[in-house]
């Protein structure tokens, strides 16, 4: 019986958790999916009680884990980096889940702040790179606290890991061209066999070293998939480019840095943090992948009980992807579209005044 970890971490987190694994024990059951969720204690509480931030032992008890979902760590109590860096960031290095996947999509009934886009217009999946880059850890100070202070944080890309993130990339370009050619592909695209787009987003033209190595790697994979089209756009003009014109877009690969940031944009687009899910994908299997809502513990709400849980439910139903259980997840997507189609109950957030518990609710009431 696969077992699913569960960290519910700080703030918002275990709030929005609880709803999730409603949600999902609900489907399980009556998908005859069986599992087990084990808890993990880990977060800013234990960390000021304990010291603790992750201990090895439980690391590797994480590890025999199938999957894990997590809310979210962060306390306002806590040195920043200590529990991203020890928790969030230990976790998607220790298990090689190297694949940052986040889905922008915008539910019919959900407004976006872009003039005149909709749901046809909304529909990108971010491939962010999740292993290596500025968040290695790669650096150091000299003369720290001097005004002569050098402080050095380096960016790693190595060929293999730029290579297997943009081998996911296509892949899934291809999957999702397979069941419905991207919508963004002109006549003489589709006349070609094209059925999905990579676009590639980086700075070739200042990061000339690490970022020619991207543009080889991705020339070169792209050969592997002649139905897929490729693009490139750097970084700057592609925020403004999913801004003005979010159609144009299908699979985006990226850098973890540029990732990190391009994402809260896209997370805005499909109407805001409450409802942008992530799944840190090891796509080899030799760990468990990790599944989380985008946002962060929300200190300024936690508590309220009125934080949105939709990110983190269909985090779950990435999570069942995961794990191939693809009928359950579909149908926790169309649980999530009805309740949104319907316009209430909903959270602050999305200008409705319900709590987390009847949203999570609403969507149980709503699984066909
Ligand atoms: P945040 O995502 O926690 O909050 C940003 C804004 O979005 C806040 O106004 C918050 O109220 C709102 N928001 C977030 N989640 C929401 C939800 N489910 N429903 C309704 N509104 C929601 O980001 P912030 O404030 O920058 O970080 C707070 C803490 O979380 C920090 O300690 C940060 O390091 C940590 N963090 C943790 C992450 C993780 O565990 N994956 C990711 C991002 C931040
Ligand atoms: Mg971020």
């Amino acid at each position: 019986m696969p077992t699913i970890g569960v960290i519910a971490g700080d703030g918002v987190g275990p709030e929005v958790v609880r709803e999730a694994l409603a949600v999902l024990e609900a489907v399980a059951g009556t998908e005859g999916f069986r599992y087990e969720t084990v808890p993990f204690d880990l977060g800013g509480e234990r960390y000021l009680k304990s010291g603790d931030v992750l201990p090895d032992h439980v690391l590797e008890d994480l590890r025999r884990c199938d999957a894990i979902l997590l809310g979210a760590v962060g306390h306002p109590d806590v040195p920043p980096g200590v529990l991203e860096k020890g928790i969030l960031l230990r976790l998607r290095f220790a298990f090689h889940q190297y694949v940052n996947l986040r889905p922008v999509r915008l539910y019919p009934g959900v407004e976006t702040p872009i003039k005149g886009k909709g749901p046809a217009d909304i529909d990108m999946v971010v491939v962010r790179e999740n292993n290596e880059d500025l968040y290695v850890g790669a650096g150091g100070f000299t003369r720290k606290g001097t005004p002569e202070e050098v402080a050095i944080q380096t960016s790693i890309n190595t060929r293999a890991g730029v290579e297997r993130c943009l081998r996911f990339a296509f892949d899934l370009a291809r999957s999702r061209g397979r069941s419905r050619p991207f919508r963004g592909l002109g006549a003489g695209d589709l006349q070609a066999g094209k059925i999905g787009l990579v676009t590639l987003v980086a700075k070739t033209n200042v990061l000339t070293f690490a970022h020619d190595l991207w543009m080889r790697a991705f020339t070169e994979v792209a050969r592997d998939y002649p139905e897929v089209k490729t693009e490139y756009q750097h970084v700057d003009a592609c925020c403004m480019r999913m801004v003005v014109g979010p159609e144009r877009f299908d699979v985006i690969a990226t850098t973890n840095m540029f990732g990190d940031i391009i994402t809260d944009l896209g997370a805005v687009l499909q109407g805001g943090m409450g409802l942008a899910a992530s799944g840190n994908l090891n796509p080899m299997r030799t760990a468990p992948s990790m599944f989380e809502p985008v946002h962060g513990s929300a200190p300024d709400i936690a508590g309220r009980g009125i934080a949105n849980p939709l990110a983190a439910i269909l985090s779950a139903a990435m999570l069942l992807d995961h794990l191939d259980v693809p009928r359950a997840s579909e149908r926790i997507r169309q649980a999530v579209a009805r309740v949104l189609a319907a316009g209430t109950p909903r959270t602050p957030d999305l200008g409705g005044d319900a709590n987390t518990a009847d949203v999570g609710r609403a969507v149980l009431e709503a699984l066909d």
